[in-house]
């Protein structure tokens, strides 16, 4: 796919991986919507993007720790754009952003699988009018291998809580999304796929972790790049990818009870069911 002239918004593209991605796109001709917390950051990267000699991004600034702060990312760029031909949700906190206990979001719900799930969940859905009228359009989940099964009796992780385990239990949460959201989006022109982009890219959220880098955000942008641009992809949907590769996800992301249950829940939690 061409991605010039194609309006694409990539949450987390103040830093890491997706502030590779955004750089990327912009010098591809793409009209990137950045996002993050940060307005200075932001403008850094605007700056490299128009040294470069490429058109400027549009920046929103939303905290996705509440469901308001996506709410209202939603509801700019609605007013913005009428239609979204990618939307690569790549926002997310590490292990140990913040430290090593348990964090809650301003729902109160478990910080990990607030920001790093439910943000993009409620985010998905409100911006798929857009999406779909940019049909062949598609989303990109930027999930990861650290994969834990959901614990549907303590989802919020209130009882042996480790930023691990929060954090892989999130990234699962995306990707049983993805499952889901293919199907119902089956006949609509948009696809939606999940990735681990590479393990361990020289990142904050890896830094903030304690973990030596072993990849480069090249590699991991490169991998979102291809989900985002490749025509090999063109009409797969609902799958998961480790790196370049089709992959499998841990078992509980083929179990459609599981996946009913988190889906029952997530539109609860949203107020979406409402
Ligand atoms: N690094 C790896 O090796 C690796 C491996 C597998 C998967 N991944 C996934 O790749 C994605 C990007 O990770 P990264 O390594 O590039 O991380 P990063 O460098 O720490 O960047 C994270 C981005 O998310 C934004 N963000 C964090 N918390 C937010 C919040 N509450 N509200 C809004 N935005 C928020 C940050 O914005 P600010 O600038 O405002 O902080 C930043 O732009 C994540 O989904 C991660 O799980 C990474």
């Amino acid at each position: 796919m061409d991605v010039s002239g194609k309006t694409i918004l990539i949450t987390g593209s103040t830093d890491g991986v997706g502030r590779y991605v955004a750089r990327q796109l912009a010098a591809r001709g793409a009209k990137v919507l950045i996002h993050g917390r940060d307005a200075a950051r932001a403008k850094a990267l605007t700056d490299d993007i128009q040294r470069d000699r490429h058109a400027a991004p549009t920046f929103y600034q939303a905290d996705l720790s509440s469901l308001a702060g996506a709410r209202q990312l939603a509801s700019a760029v609605t007013r913005d754009h009428k239609r979204l031909d990618v939307f690569i949700s790549n926002a997310g906190i590490g292990s140990q952003n913040g430290g090593a206990g348990r964090q809650t979001s301003a729902d109160g719900h478990e910080l990990r699988f607030a920001v790093n799930y439910l943000s993009g969940f409620l985010l998905a859905h409100l911006l798929l009018p857009l999406i779909k009228e940019a049909a062949p359009s598609r989303i990109v989940n930027v999930a990861s291998l650290g994969q834990h099964p959901i614990d549907f009796d303590d989802v919020m992780i209130t009882k042996g809580y480790n930023g691990s385990r929060a954090y892989a239990q999130s990234k699962l949460a995306q990707i049983m999304f993805t499952i889901d959201l293919a199907e119902e989006l089956k006949g609509s022109g948009v696809t939606v796929n999940s990735l681990h982009p590479a393990t361990y890219m020289n990142t904050t959220m890896v830094r903030a972790g304690g973990i030596t880098p072993i990849s480069t955000v090249e590699q991991g942008g490169e991998a979102i790049l291809h989900r985002v641009a490749g025509d090999d992809v063109a009409g797969k949907s609902g799958l998961f990818f480790n790196g370049m590769n089709e992959a499998r996800a841990n078992p509980q992301a083929y179990d459609a009870a599981a996946r009913k249950r988190l889906r029952m829940l997530s539109l609860e939690l949203t107020g979406l069911s409402a």
